[in-house]
């Protein structure tokens, strides 16, 4: 069943982290871009921009002809891309399943990097991309799978299994996808899948309290947030232990696993 995030945890210091810490997400972000092949001149929504650093390489890289809009549920966030944009694109408050100002057959490529996974109604926002998209554009998003969870989220789940007091708490986002529903989901939609794959990222931290404020500052404050702080103390003090098999030549590596999709919007649309 699917969950809505709370998007009222986040704050100043949780959108200043994630700009600084978001470079995982910006990397594999980078590779969306090259999948989807933007050009010169192109239209471009970014869904989901968070604070902007993905949404400033897609600026660059349609140039001063293109458009780039990018927009986010968090005010902070926004309010970040917006010091980044320098006039260079455009960014707003906006949720992915009300696109409603957004004229029809507007954009080249709709993408969303590291954010259909906290969707609720993912189905009512991949129509809203279809419907913004111009004929034979195309729709790109990375997402977490939900059958091969990132390696921190492995030891996560055993550690809380194994205490009733935090079995509940939230370690990932709540709406992941796998391949297969990805896939189904956009032929269901009427999407052409052009590329659905699983690529491996090797995260590397300097230690347990990285590990734990990368986590909180990506899910804008979710992680963990149902836990009293001495629930959270207890618990980090065994994932610091736990995490100690985790240890190499970097730090703390933990393989982070993400699905890659793009998808075009047939021509005779
Ligand atoms: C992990 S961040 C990714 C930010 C950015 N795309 C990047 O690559 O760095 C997830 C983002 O999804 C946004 N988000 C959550 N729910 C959303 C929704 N319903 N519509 C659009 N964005 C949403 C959050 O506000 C957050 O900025």
């Amino acid at each position: 069943m699917s969950k809505a995030p709370s998007l009222q945890l986040d704050s100043a210091t949780l959108a200043d982290e994630y700009d600084r810490l978001g470079i995982r997400q910006f990397n594999h972000g980078l590779q969306l871009l090259d999948a989807l092949g933007l050009q010169e001149g192109e239209r471009v929504l970014d869904i989901g921009c968070g604070t902007g650093r993905l949404t400033e390489s897609a600026a660059q890289r349609v140039g001063a002809q293109g458009e780039v809009l990018g927009i986010d549920p968090l005010p902070l966030r926004v309010e970040r891309a917006l010091q980044r944009a320098q006039e260079r694109f455009a960014a707003r408050v906006g949720r992915a399943e009300a696109l409603a100002d957004i004229g029809g057959s507007h954009y080249d490529v709709v993408y969303l990097n590291s954010v259909i996974h906290w969707i609720p109604d993912q189905p009512k926002a991949l129509r809203e991309a279809w419907r913004v998209l111009k004929p034979g554009g195309r729709l790109g998003f990375t997402t977490m799978p939900a059958d091969a969870p990132h390696d921190l989220h492995g030891v996560l789940h055993k550690l809380i299994a194994a205490d009733p007091q935090s079995r509940r708490a939230e370690i990932g986002a709540p709406n992941k996808l796998t391949r297969e529903s990805a896939a189904s989901l956009l032929s269901s939609l009427g999407f052409e899948v052009t590329l659905n794959e699983i690529r491996e990222f090797d995260d590397a931290f300097d230690n347990v309290d990285d590990v734990l404020t990368f986590s909180r500052a990506s899910s804008f404050g979710n992680f963990l947030s149902s836990l009293a702080e001495p629930q959270i103390t207890q618990l980090r003090e065994r994932l610091a232990a736990a995490l100690e098999a985790h240890r190499g030549p970097r730090g703390l590596h933990l393989a982070r696993r993400m699905i890659f999709v793009t998808a075009r919007k047939p021509l005779a649309h």
